[in-house]
Formats: C-alpha cells, sequence, structure tokens
C-alpha cells in the first residue's frame, strides 16, 4: 500500500500565523503537526509515502523530512497548485499510486488511541473498496459523516451537512484500493468548486464496497483547525507525554518498532539531537530495546 500526507491548503482559519508558514508545519506541543499523520502512515506498515502541499511550502516539507531515508521509508514530493479538493491528491498522486492500493491522510488530523497500530495494519492489507475511520463528535456538521441504519450498516455519508443525520464523523484517513484513481478523475467539482473526498466515498458506497471501522470513544481524534482547536491538541499532547513518559508520533521510535531502521541507527538519530528532551528520548528508546547500543 501506498501513502499520500495532504498538507496544502491555505489555513485561512489560522491567520495571520499561517501567512508565511503551512500550517501543517506548526508545532503541536513539542513536533512539527505534520509528525502525527505521517507516524500513523507508518504505523500501518506504509514506507512509501508522497507528501503534497503548495508550492509556497513544500520545500520546508523537504527540508524537514528529507528523503525519508533516516527512517528507513521513501518520501516523495509534489505541488498542488490550488486547493483544488482532497480528491485532487488521487490524481496528483496517481503514478505514485501506480497499480497498489492507497491510504490518504490529512496533514492537520491528529489520532492517538489503544492498539491503533494492529487496527490500521488489519484494515490496510488487501483493501477491496474504501476503508473510512468514523468517530463521534458534538458538532457532526463540520464534517463529512457517516449514517448507520438499525443493523449498523453504512448506509449514506454527507459532507457538511446541515442538518446532521448522525453524530458520527469521518476521520481524515481514508483505505482505497487502486480505483481510486479513476474515480477521482470521473468525480465533478462540488457547489465549492471543489472534487470532494465524500463523493468519491459515495461512489464506493453506491458500488457497495464503502466500509466503515469504528474508532470509538477510548479514542483521540483532534482538530487542529482553529486557534483554540490547535491548543486543545497541544495541551492532550503535552498531558499524555508528561504523564506516561512516552511520545506521540516520535518518527524515530516509529521507525525503530516497526522494524524500519535498527537500534544503532535509532540512537545515531537521537544523539543528533542530543541537547534536547526529544532527542534523549530517541536514545533512551534506542537503548532499551537494545542494551549496549551506545557502547
Ligand atoms: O478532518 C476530516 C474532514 O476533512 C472530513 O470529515 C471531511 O469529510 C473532509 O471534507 C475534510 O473536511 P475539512 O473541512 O477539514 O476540509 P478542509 O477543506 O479544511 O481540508 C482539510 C485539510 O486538507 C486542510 O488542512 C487543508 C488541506 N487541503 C484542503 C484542500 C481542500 C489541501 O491540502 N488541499 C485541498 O485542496
Amino acid at each position: 500500500m501506498k501513502g499520500i500526507i495532504l498538507a496544502g491548503g491555505s489555513g485561512t482559519r489560522l491567520h495571520p500565523t499561517t501567512l508565511s508558514v503551512s500550517k501543517q508545519i506548526l508545532p503541536v506541543y513539542n513536533k512539527p503537526m505534520i509528525y502525527y499523520p505521517l507516524s500513523v502512515l507508518m504505523l500501518a506498515g506504509i514506507r512509501e509515502i508522497l507528501i503534497i502541499s503548495t508550492p509556497r511550502d513544500l520545500d520546508s516539507f523537504r527540508g524537514l523530512l528529507g528523503d525519508g531515508s533516516s527512517l528507513g521509508i521513501e518520501l516523495s514530493y509534489a505541488e498542488q497548485e490550488k486547493p483544488n479538493g482532497l480528491a485532487e491528491a488521487f490524481i496528483i498522486g496517481a503514478d505514485h499510486i501506480g497499480g497498489d492500493s492507497c491510504a490518504l491522510i490529512l496533514g492537520d488530523n491528529i489520532f492517538h488511541g489503544p492498539v491503533f497500530s494492529t487496527l490500521l495494519q488489519e484494515n490496510a492489507g488487501d483493501v477491496d473498496g474504501c476503508v473510512l475511520f468514523g468517530y463521534p463528535v458534538n458538532d457532526p456538521g463540520r464534517y463529512g459523516i457517516a449514517v448507520l441504519d438499525a443493523e449498523e450498516r453504512l448506509v449514506a455519508l454527507d459532507e457538511k451537512p446541515e442538518r446532521p443525520r448522525s453524530n458520527c464523523a469521518v476521520t481524515g484517513l481514508y483505505f482505497y484500493d487502486n480505483d481510486v484513481v479513476e474515480i477521482a478523475r470521473g468525480i465533478e467539482p462540488s457547489s465549492r468548486g471543489e472534487l470532494e473526498i465524500t463523493d468519491v466515498n459515495r461512489t464506493y458506497l453506491e458500488n457497495g464496497n464503502a466500509k466503515l471501522v469504528d474508532l470509538g470513544r477510548g479514542f483521540a481524534w483532534l482538530d487542529t483547525g482553529t486557534h483554540d482547536a490547535l491548543l486543545q491538541a497541544c495541551h492532550y499532547v503535552q498531558t499524555m507525554e508528561q504523564r506516561q513518559g512516552i511520545r506521540i508520533a516520535c518518527l524515530e521510535e516509529v521507525a525503530l518498532r516497526m522494524g524500519f531502521i535498527d537500534a544503532d541507527s535509532c540512537y545515531r538519530l537521537g544523539a543528533a539531537l542530543s541537547s534536547t528532551d526529544y532527542g534523549r528520548y530517541v536514545m533512551d528508546i534506542a537503548q532499551e530495546f537494545a542494551p549496549g547500543v551506545a557502547e
């Protein structure tokens, strides 16, 4: 499976902060926002990942993440000229996807919860159709939402409905089979002038091949769309990390645990940042993983 992170858009709701910097580079507590969605794709076992952003911002992502080889992954980059809609990611990324299945994650979505990596890997293997991830919210009108029938079967998908028929938001993580490229090429722009991901998902639903996985109430799916939401996300990460002594979305740790890099490489990555808590954490993880690695 190939991965795509869509990290463009104009970030207007975060102006003036995002007037000259990409929203997805802003820190969420102690690391850039894009670390969070990138860690999700890595936890799903995906190693070939395309990062799509604006012509203005693409070099910042390149500067931050490079070609991914230090993390045992392959990163490539592509421009989205204008925010023409989420589904344009599959058209821009058609060559990257090739004949494979594809996972799309929005660069501003933060996921955190128990056994998430198992859930991701179970659903990433052998996708037939599309897999959506649902999450209960108290303001469903702000999202794409999923409507289920009495037997919990997915029966409808609405984009930001005025009168939501459910409180189940469709999160910004999507798994698709290879048909997604042709489906995206076939949809028309919405009244907002965008190629809507919900129209892609609706096509799968009409073909009887859309599945919804409920992330459930013990899970955290966080928004970063406004200054308040961003601050809340920072506080969430700070609280979890300080209470448990762990790091959320530490890419070096994820790469090590997924077997993409060995403990020696992980230690070296940490040592390069040894003046920071982040770097020392990475070194500690490498040592825990393979005692004696530093000697
Ligand atoms: O976050 C989940 C929601 O994401 C879903 O529930 C909705 O169905 C889906 O349409 C989307 O809604 P948003 O209102 O969050 O979409 P927005 O236009 O804000 O775009 C989401 C992110 O993607 C944002 O960080 C900007 C980026 N983006 C957006 C567009 C339209 C791009 O990189 N390119 C684009 O063309």
